[in-house]
């Protein structure tokens, strides 16, 4: 069976990944600095999967260590999940966003030319449709413009990604486009574990729920919406993760750059995931309405066709699944992997 390196694999999607693909019998080798994360989620991986995997504590733009692990395994095909997330620390800090997310991409393509290595899929985001793009999205689309460096790094690394699979007929590479994930495993054994205060909707939701946090604030109810309030296409982290299952079947019979939207089609809006949060759970989760966040879109959801003809990918889960799974993870481990 084939071999895939997970770079960043310790992370949220790329613990659910190394699950999914373990258990389809895919041997996965994980290498991650933990800049965000921690060797905990790795060994609950292999507690969940009842099989070892071997893991290397490395920067992704070390290109030594990157021979290293090309020299030490036979890798067929690699994911690169590593990158830093956070869309506001990446307006403060935005040149730390362009070396860490560029250069892991720079180095890791240049040590699979080295290695013989001809087989990439990349973690990229919905944030790439910009702010010109009508929902929903296509792939097909042309990238827009988008409000943030965190945002023109995926839209960076893509470009870098085509033109390379342009020149090296023989490399293929999946670019897939992430909606919004969350949830979490239902073993309740792994899930997100974000550093301090938490960006997105779902862990704060949960943090809340559980007492960390006095009470969530959501960012506007004047949009044009049903409710007046955003809408995002959530997508299961465990139906993700199985989409690159799929991706990996893909990219080991195909050479050449495919994109693919990871989304369900189906938007919700925030009081919707809210409301579901609280009628699943049965526990309450005190909220006020709020300024718009600035650089926030009013909707973003995909069009989810091509993953299923192509890939034969669609979601399993719904929003009921996605909430209970987000609080099996947070009350079992309040405090994420510090227990
Ligand atoms: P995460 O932060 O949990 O995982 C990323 C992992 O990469 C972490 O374990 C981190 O320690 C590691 N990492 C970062 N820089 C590194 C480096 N230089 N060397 C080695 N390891 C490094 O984030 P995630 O939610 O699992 O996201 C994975 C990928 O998917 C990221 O590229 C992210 O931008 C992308 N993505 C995420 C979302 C989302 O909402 N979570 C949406 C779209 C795209
Ligand atoms: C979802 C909705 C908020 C927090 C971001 C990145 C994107 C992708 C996924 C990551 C929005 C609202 C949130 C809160 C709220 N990439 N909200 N109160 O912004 O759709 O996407 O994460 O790697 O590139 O931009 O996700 O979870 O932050 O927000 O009302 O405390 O919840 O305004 O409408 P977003 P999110």
């Amino acid at each position: 069976m084939s071999t895939v390196l997970l770079a960043g694999g310790a992370g949220y999607i790329g613990s659910h990944t190394a699950v999914e693909l373990l258990a389809a019998g895919y041997d996965v080798v994980i290498a991650d600095n933990y800049s965000n994360s921690c060797p905990e989620a790795v060994k609950r991986v292999e507690e969940i999967s009842g099989k070892s995997v071997r893991t290397y504590e490395c920067d992704i733009k070390d290109s030594a260590e990157l021979d290293r692990i090309f020299s030490e395994n036979s890798i067929d095909a690699v994911i690169h999940f590593a990158g830093l997330k956070a869309v506001g620390e990446s307006v403060a800090k935005p040149v730390l966003y362009y070396r860490n997310n560029i250069d892991t991409t720079l180095s890791l393509l240049e040590s699979m030319e080295r290695a013989g290595v001809k087989r990439i899929i990349f973690s990229s985001s919905a944030t790439v449709y910009g702010e010109e793009n009508p929902v929903p999205y296509t792939e097909e689309m042309p990238r827009g413009t988008c409000t943030n460096p965190y945002g023109w790094t995926k839209v960076m690394m893509e470009q870098i990604l085509e033109d390379a699979a342009r020149a090296d007929k023989e490399l293929a590479v999946v670019l897939l486009r992430y909606f919004n994930p969350i949830g979490a495993h239902p073993s309740g054994r792994i899930g997100e574990d974000p550093q301090g205060i938490p960006n997105n909707l779902m862990p704060y939701v949960s943090q809340v729920a559980v007492g960390r946090r006095e009470k969530l604030t959501i960012f506007g109810n004047d949009y044009d919406t049903p409710d007046g309030t955003a809408r995002r296409d959530y997508i299961h982290v465990v139906d993700l993760a199985k989409g690159h299952v799929k991706a990996i079947g893909y990219v080991l019979e195909h050479s050449g750059v495919e994109v693919f939207n990871l989304g369900t089609g189906t938007p919700y809006s925030v009081t919707e995931i809210v409301d579901t949060f609280e009628k699943v759970n049965g526990v309450p989760v005190p909220h006020v309405y709020g300024e718009r966040r600035p650089g926030d879109l009013p909707e973003s959801y995909a069009n989810a066709d091509k993953a299923l003809a192509v890939l034969g990918w669609q979601t399993e889960k719904d929003l009921s699944d996605m909430c209970r799974d987000a609080w099996n993870w947070q009350k079992n481990n309040p405090n994420g992997y510090n227990k």
